[in-house]
């Protein structure tokens, strides 16, 4: 088997609670900085879903962004990262405004209408993408936006073609691929 089937191979692998901090920590707000990456895309008054929102690196600055009147819904497969997150909700002044839902490996569970859905760094661990994109597609409002952001370093180009064909076969138009720092970025509109 080559590097890039071995590399392949392991982007189905949920990433555990605990790796998080290996990328979720100070260090990454060099390169990554929530509310001026995500601010092009959000208004206050709408409603957001972070997908895999792990321990809420970007949760928290979506709720900033959508406001008091606003509602953000952090979905996660794993409670650890939720209770992470709703400790860094309460500190940060935003926990009214975010819904925590934990999902299951099959099934999002999430209902919409949403403005926006993010799923940054996350849309490789999820084995049925079809089913996966089509729930995605149901929740948002017609004319809402879905950011896909891949890691580069974990997640083959080749891997990330199929990853957006199933995006157009679902409905998706590409809008923009907007720069993002160690990764790939896609801006679709249903
Ligand atoms: C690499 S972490 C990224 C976390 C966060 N988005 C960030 O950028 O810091 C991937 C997250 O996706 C979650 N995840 C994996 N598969 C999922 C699925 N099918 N539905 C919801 N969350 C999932 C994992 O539990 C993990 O918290």
């Amino acid at each position: 088997m080559g590097l890039i089937e071995k590399l392949e191979e392991t982007n189905n692998m949920v990433c555990p609670w605990w790796l998080c901090y290996s990328f979720d920590n100070p260090l990454r707000r060099i390169f990554h900085k929530p509310e001026p990456l995500l601010a092009p895309w959000l208004k206050p008054g709408m409603t957001a879903v972070d997908i895999g929102c792990g321990m809420g690196y970007f949760t928290v600055g979506l709720a900033r962004l959508t406001g008091p009147g606003g509602r953000v819904i952090a979905v996660d497969l794993q409670q650890q990262m939720l209770d992470v997150l709703q400790r860094r909700a309460r500190r940060a002044g935003v926990a009214d405004r975010i819904v925590l839902h934990r999902c299951q490996k099959d099934s999002l569970g999430v209902g919409g209408p949403a403005d926006f859905v993010l799923t940054f760094w996350m849309a490789h661990e999820v084995p049925d993408k079809p089913r996966f994109f089509g729930e995605i597609f149901s929740l948002l409002k017609t004319g809402g936006q879905l950011l896909l952001v891949e890691p580069k370093f974990h997640v083959t180009l080749k891997s990330l073609e199929r990853t957006l064909a199933v995006c157009r076969e679902t409905g998706f138009g590409l809008q923009e691929e907007p720069t993002i720092a160690l990764s790939r970025a896609y801006l679709m509109r249903k």
